[in-house]
């Protein structure tokens, strides 16, 4: 029995994430790889590398024609991509445009009107795209746009063994801010973390291996046991005096170092955030009016 033809897929921005998709679907025989485009020739060259398939090239109007396109250039290129590509297009809407932006909907591809648009967003970090190969199998993909192209990439995607969710255009940039707070902003908190482990003169070595236990059983225990049983700590405990001797020290080192201010700030924003969660996780309401004034007091102000 003849394979019948895969479609082509043509990838517009192979980076981090562009190879890594591109990859895996040649591999599993989703896809048949067509051209690949990045902004320099060698970007693209590598990229090809790494897929293993399809042609490099740094021009648009030299991609071959392809069923489906992956506009996969930083977020604020994507209209602005999509307008050099409608031309390329065929005039009877065949073609699948997609883009893997979280924050931006389908319609950031508008100029490719009438091809299908699809906005697809693993929640997945491909900081290495090696790493990404065996670990993106389990996430979710986050789809929107026009339904006949859902679909195609909701198969796409199930390929790989990725979950798929649909939203609506509405629910897009509110969904992404979630996924930023818990993933991106965790690694800011890891970084002023362990420059409050330096400022205490422990290196960042020493520093993450202690860390690292504990950090992986937080977040374990978030997802089983819901975040009011994981929050651990002085300030769920109420003990007022140890937070604003943490405070004071913070304080201290961001007069001392004022490059060193994040530490401080943070700490008193997330623990005015914390406030409500921890009085659902039994704090007195008296330990929280303490607390309360304690973050809201103004620098120097935070004795005990
Ligand atoms: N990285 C993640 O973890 C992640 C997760 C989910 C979604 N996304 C989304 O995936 C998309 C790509 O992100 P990324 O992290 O993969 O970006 P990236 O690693 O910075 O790669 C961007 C690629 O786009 C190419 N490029 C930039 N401008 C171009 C242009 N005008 N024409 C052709 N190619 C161009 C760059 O080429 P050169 O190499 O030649 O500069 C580079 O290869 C974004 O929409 C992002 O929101 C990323």
């Amino acid at each position: 029995m003849q394979t019948p033809e895969l479609p082509t897929l043509n990838i517009i921005g192979a980076g981090r994430l562009g190879r890594t998709l591109a990859r895996l679907w040649y591999r599993r025989g989703v896809f048949a790889i067509g051209g690949i485009c990045n902004r320099s020739i060698e970007s693209s060259a590598s990229a090809r590398g790494f897929i293993g398939a399809g042609n490099a090239v740094d021009k648009l109007h030299a991609m071959p024609p392809a069923d489906v396109w992956l506009i996969a250039v930083p977020d604020d290129q994507i209209a602005a991509t999509a307008e050099i590509l409608a031309p390329h297009l065929p005039a009877n809407g065949q073609a699948l445009v997609f883009h893997c932006s979280g924050a931006l909907p389908a319609n950031a591809l508008a100029a490719c009107t009438p091809a299908l648009l699809v906005s697809a967003h693993p929640v997945h970090s491909f900081a290495d795209p090696q790493r990404s190969l065996d670990e993106l199998p389990g996430a979710t993909v986050a789809l929107e746009g026009d339904e006949a192209g859902v679909t195609r990439l909701q198969h796409a995607f199930h390929a790989l063994d990725c979950h798929c969710l649909s939203l609506t255009p509405e629910q897009k940039v509110l969904y992404h801010t979630g996924s930023v707070m818990a993933c991106n902003y965790l690694t800011v908190l890891m970084d002023i973390s362990l420059q409050t482990f330096a400022a205490a003169g422990i290196d960042s070595e020493t520093a993450k291996q202690l860390l690292a236990p504990i950090v992986l059983q937080t977040a374990r225990n978030n997802f089983a046991l819901g975040t009011e049983r994981a929050l651990t700590g002085p300030l769920v405990r109420g003990d007022v005096g140890t937070v604003a001797r943490q405070l004071q020290a913070l304080e201290a080192l961001a007069q001392r170092e004022p490059e060193h201010s994040a530490p401080s700030e943070v700490y008193r924003t997330l623990g005015k955030a914390a406030l409500p969660l921890a009085k659902r996780a039994g704090l007195s309401e008296t330990a929280r009016r303490q607390l309360a004034a304690l973050f809201s007091a103004h620098r120097n102000d935070t004795a005990p």
